[in-house]
């Protein structure tokens, strides 16, 4: 069964309320989905082993968190090209996290990128919950499901 891998970084929760609602769209389409905190990612071995990938962060002071930072330079040599992804966070107002996680996906790993990153203030506001989902049913798509 193809896998997915939904990476979250997170300071008070909403990030993570996303990534688990993208882990149940990417399973909705049949397919398995883990999630973890961006700290668990410690060797680019542990990124290795997926068929997808959703790599998300919270936007703090115009930017996405450190730990993503670090963990996309870890990604940068896990050969992750050709293979399914997406970006995703919570933010207030400006949102720069996914979209520039989107673009490192794309343009610097060479991954097959979803229609764009996602943006959600909350993950139980305005919508926010189906958005999340419908997102992971597109990751999910990707990988055959
Ligand atoms: C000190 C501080 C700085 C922030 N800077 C930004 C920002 O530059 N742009 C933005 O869109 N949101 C900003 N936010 C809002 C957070 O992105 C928002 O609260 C988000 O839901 C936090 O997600 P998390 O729970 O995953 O950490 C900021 C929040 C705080 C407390």
């Amino acid at each position: 069964m193809a896998k997915a891998l939904v990476v979250y970084c997170t300071r008070t929760g909403e990030t993570k309320a996303i990534a688990e609602l993208i882990a149940e769209g990417v399973r909705f389409q049949g397919a398995e989905a883990e999630v973890v905190n961006v700290t668990e990612i410690k060797k680019e071995q542990d990124l290795q082993g997926y068929d997808g990938y959703a790599f998300g962060s919270a936007t703090y002071h115009g930017q996405m968190m450190q730990g993503m930072q670090t963990m996309l330079f870890l990604a940068e040599k896990a050969n992750l090209e050709g293979k399914a992804g997406g970006s995703f966070g919570a933010f207030g107002w400006s949102g720069e996290a996914p979209d520039r996680i989107y673009d490192t996906m794309k343009n610097i790993f060479k991954m097959d990128m979803v229609s764009g990153p996602l943006r959600l203030k909350s993950a139980s506001l305005g919508g926010g919950t189906q958005m999340a989902q419908d997102y992971g049913k597109g990751i999910g798509k990707k990988l055959g499901g």
